[in-house]
């Protein structure tokens, strides 16, 4: 049976970047096998204009119903004014809560061909490849009780809870220890049990479900020390497993060592092996429209849920090979241009990468 791929390119630069992720997907289908369907949706701005909300009913059964899907970005200035639960943002919010998108896996890689674009050394971040594994739908951005309240001597006083439970914890320990599995076979976790409870379980999860690994090497380390680490010599990790809000800062952190936003790519998985795979940036309406956006991290996207959805590694090892091949002829979009490389908009950059996929 055919896999369905749900598309939602989204708004401002989305639509550009996913029309040309949409390309490489389909000259795989018709030259190199791959036996899946694409169905196109809407998401953010682009549903509230047609349905008056950002993540419409219809939008969430076709999700449902796709074995992956491949989202654009969401939101713009148009829509800032909007009441919040009508932004863009709480579309993409809602469809990660909704489909229970807990795994975020953010890897951050700096292709050789860019080392000059990275604010650290070449020394330091020179074949850099690592994979930040950040729980998505728990911690403190959804522990209960939260908001505001008045004390005794009249001050205000806002309050957020950060937990988490057993569950939550072996399943994103699960997802982070199969990754390291197929990689490097090195786990470091990511905590501050010297001061959080909720750490010290997070800690013992992980030591428990290091036995049923005993081919991954499980590291500890306190947070701030990861962060420091991160900066300093990034190259000694291969994988991070982290809770929700320490990930949101570390895989920003990472991001930012390879220092072109336009090339990194995300997925969100749930426990059956849908997901929604991304690029890390969003809608640009600076450049929306202009043919200016890298499609590259939409297109690195595309090689994730080959590989993490559709059990199609082969396929996912070609499209970051051709993506390797367009920065060795020297092709670059505006944010990763430089002197003596060929300056490229959206569409050639994506025509670039089909053209390489043989
Ligand atoms: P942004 O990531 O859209 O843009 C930041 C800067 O990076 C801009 O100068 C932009 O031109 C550049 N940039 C981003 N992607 C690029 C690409 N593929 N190629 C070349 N340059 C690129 O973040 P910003 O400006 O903070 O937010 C703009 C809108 O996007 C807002 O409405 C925000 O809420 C939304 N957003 C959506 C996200 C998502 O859909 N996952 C994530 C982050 C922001
Ligand atoms: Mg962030």
């Amino acid at each position: 049976m055919s896999r369905k791929i749900l598309v939602l390119p989204g708004d401002g630069i989305g639509q550009e970047i996913v029309a040309e992720a949409v390309k490489v997907l389909n000259r795989l289908r018709e030259g190199f096998g791959l036996d899946a369907e694409l169905e196109q949706g809407l998401i953010g701005g682009a549903a509230y204009d047609a349905h008056g909300e950002p993540l419409p009913g219809v939008t969430l059964e076709q999700a449902r119903g796709s074995d992956a899907i491949l989202l654009g970005a969401v939101g713009g200035p148009r829509y800032d004014t909007l009441e919040r639960h009508l932004r863009p943002e709480r579309g993409l919010l809602g469809i990660r809560a909704a489909l229970e998108l807990f795994g975020n896996l953010r890897p951050a890689i700096l292709y050789p061909q860019l080392a000059a674009s990275s604010a650290l050394k070449p020394d330091v971040v020179a074949g850099l490849d690592i994979m930040i594994v950040r729980e998505l739908t728990g911690g403190i951005y959804f522990g209960e009780p939260r908001g505001e309240r008045v004390l005794e001597n009249g001050e205000r006083q806002g309050f957020n809870t950060l937990v988490y439970r057993e569950s939550e914890i072996e399943r994103i320990g699960r997802l982070a220890f199969d990754t390291a599995r197929k990689r490097g076979g090195r786990l470091c976790s990511v905590d501050k049990a010297n001061v959080l409870e909720v750490s010290e379980l997070w800690r013992e999860v992980m030591d428990r479900l290091a036995a049923d690994y005993p081919d991954v090497e499980l590291s500890h380390m306190y947070v701030d020390n990861a962060a420091m680490q991160l900066v300093r010599a990034p190259k000694q990790f291969d994988v991070m497993v982290t809770g929700n809000l320490f990930g949101d800062i570390l895989s920003d952190c990472a991001a930012m060592l390879t220092g072109s936003i336009g090339m990194l790519p995300s997925a969100s998985l749930d426990s059956q092996g849908c997901g929604m795979y991304e690029p890390v940036h969003g809608s640009a309406p600076d450049i929306a429209g202009q043919d200016k956006a890298n499609p590259l991290a939409t297109i690195l996207s595309v090689a994730m849920l080959l590989r993490y959805s559709l059990g199609e590694g082969a396929l996912a090892d070609r499209v970051e090979a051709a993506v390797g091949r367009v920065l060795d002829d020297g092709l670059r979009t505006p944010d990763i241009h430089s002197e003596d490389t060929r300056l490229v908009g959206t569409a050639a950059m994506g025509d670039a990468v089909v053209a390489r996929l043989n």
